[in-house]
């Protein structure tokens, strides 16, 4: 087998974005785009020479093809070893726990996370770091500063790996071992919660409906819920994961996941329902008759964890990303913890975690999970729910309520106006952020701005700074909207409004969400003038 050097040019747009770079399938195929893009990981991280990395993917479309050419680059990069996952398949979170399990040098991420898939869908890729989690923006910047000076890349000449088969192969002088993609990570799991009395709960005839969306999830949910916890047979719904998702849109939210939703409003609905994503990091909880919004449910798994084996002695601290609402904020100052407010993506948590400043982490986005790997993990929070619900013997909705009334509850919703023409999201986006320190004092539809910014963060681990992450304005009374353009789209520019209100009870907690911030919805308006510059009626998608 020969290791083959093959000249190439740079490709312009290959940054990454808040989670690795996605772009359409069609780009990602296209000539010495994927080999452009690998290379530059392997140069900007220090080569691959006498390396381990973990390989593996969301099995959508191109995964496949993508995974072979990622293990020919590393072998003729003098890899020593490659852990792929069967059929090239990884959740993200799986991922991350086998990257940390064995020790690697980190990993290759084939994923575009939430995005579609399919051959006119999306693709992505991103590297993870020997600590499990996505390369922070220093690794990131590195990655594409190579990718606009790349002159060759180095591929061995060889026939595709059998990636069907589980053990040990040889590529060139790589070796390869491909590894279930299930087993460790359901070890994981059940080293973390208490299996024996969630199992009881289902053998007591507590009834859960979990959509996996056609993703990669499917095999992970079918394991560890049907087979390990005894949840009916076909709790998981869309189990089998498909290229393109079956056409499904794989977002865990109320508008893409509508069948779970209908189903948990239905008067006969399950005990419990959840959705998970594309590559199985994000994931979506729903009680009877109720939904439950990511920033609570990052705050009631805060204040709840401790029911768990592995989180018994209480939490390091919270973290959430800066668009994420409060409400863990207040579970932090109950339990005498620190809470960090980060930029929006996962990557600004893994320093907190490794540092032990947190344990737990969140984002608005459908995001949440602990120090147990270094991603977003979405059946982890769905199994902590289910050992939290385990535990208290009572419905979601009756933690909910209890939660509200004992924290007050903090309304929150996103509003996405999605593939707006670049130069309009320009214009709204710069036009505010021109506005922003002559905003404060401004009366607007019954709200007074206190405070108006653009926010940056500085890491407190390793001093890093970063800027214009969101640009944020603060009422008097103590609801706030956030601005801020999407970084994982691929199409035009996309554009999330994010409104709170805090209402601290003991009434006004059961309002309709909408409804409850219907003045901070028309604040925002007024004074993004969102609607009016996008020329759109409203969003596109509100969760
Ligand atoms: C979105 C979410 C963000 C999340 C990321 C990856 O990024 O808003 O919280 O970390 O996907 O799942 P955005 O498109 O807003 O940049
Ligand atoms: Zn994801």
């Amino acid at each position: 087998m020969q290791i083959l050097t093959i000249p190439t040019t740079p490709i312009s747009g290959q940054k990454p974005g808040t989670s690795g770079l996605r772009k359409k399938t069609s780009v990602f195929q296209s000539r010495h785009y994927l080999e452009n893009f690998a290379q530059s990981i392997i140069d900007a991280t220090g080569g691959a020479e006498r390396r381990t990395f973990v390989v593996g993917g969301d099995g959508r479309y191109f995964n496949d093809r993508a995974a072979q050419v990622i293990l020919r680059m590393l072998a003729a990069n003098g890899a020593r070893r490659a852990i792929v996952g069967q059929g090239a398949v990884l959740s993200t979170p799986a991922a991350s726990h086998l990257i940390r399990l064995n020790g690697t040098d980190g990993g290759f991420i084939l994923s575009a996370s939430h995005n579609p898939g399919g051959k006119d869908a999306d693709f992505g890729l991103k590297f993870n770091m020997p600590n499990g989690g996505p390369a922070p923006e220093a690794v990131t910047e590195a990655i594409y500063a190579r990718t606009q000076t790349i002159t060759d890349y180095r591929v061995l000449e060889a026939t595709d790996v059998d990636l069907a088969k589980i053990g040990e192969q040889e590529l060139g002088k790589m070796q390869v071992s491909v590894v279930d993609p299930v087993a460790d990570y359901a070890a994981l799991m059940e080293s973390l919660f208490d299996f024996p009395k969630m199992r009881t709960l289902f053998s007591k005839g507590f009834r859960m409906r979990f959509d996996a969306m056609c993703a990669v999830t499917g095999p992970y949910a079918v394991e560890i819920l049907e087979r390990r916890l005894g949840a009916a047979p076909g709790t998981v719904t869309h189990a089998t994961p498909l290229p393109d998702f079956g056409g499904m849109h794989p977002d865990p939210n109320p508008t893409w996941a509508h069948e779970l939703m209908a189903e948990m409003m239905d008067p006969g609905a399950p005990d419990f329902g959840a959705a998970s994503d594309g590559d199985g990091d994000r994931n979506m909880v729903v009680g009877q008759g109720i939904y439950v919004s990511p920033s609570d449910s990052l705050a009631v798994l805060a204040a709840n964890v401790h029911l768990a084996p592995a989180y018994r002695g209480g939490l390091k601290g919270i973290a959430r990303s800066m668009p994420t609402s409060g409400a863990a904020d207040r579970v932090a100052e109950a339990l005498g913890v620190q809470a960090h407010e980060t930029p929006t993506g996962w990557k600004f948590f893994g320093n907190l975690l490794d540092d032990g400043r947190a344990t737990i982490c969140g984002e608005e986005s459908f995001g949440t999970g602990s120090d147990h790997v270094r991603e977003k993990d979405g059946l982890w929070a769905v199994l902590l729910w289910l050992n939290i619900l385990a535990e208290r013997s009572e419905t979601v909705q009756e933690i909910m309520k209890g939660h509200w009334s004992h924290f007050g509850r903090n309304y929150y919703s996103r509003h996405d106006y999605e593939a707006l023409p670049t130069e309009v999201a320009a214009t709204i986006m710069d036009g505010l952020r021109a506005r922003l320190g002559d905003l404060p004092g401004t009366a607007v539809a019954g709200l007074t701005v206190e405070g108006a910014d653009d926010f940056a963060y500085l890491d407190p681990v390793d001093g890093s700074r970063s800027t214009a992450q969101g640009l944020r304005l603060r009422f008097t009374d103590g609801s706030r909207c956030v601005l801020r353009a999407s970084g994982t789209g691929t199409e035009g520019a996309t554009l999330r409004l994010y409104l709170e209100r805090f209402v601290p009870g003991p009434g006004g907690l059961d309002q309709e969400v909408q409804q409850a911030l219907a003045p901070v919805i028309e604040a925002a308006e007024a004074l993004t003038a969102l609607k009016k510059l996008s020329g759109r009626n409203g969003p596109d998608v509100v969760t």
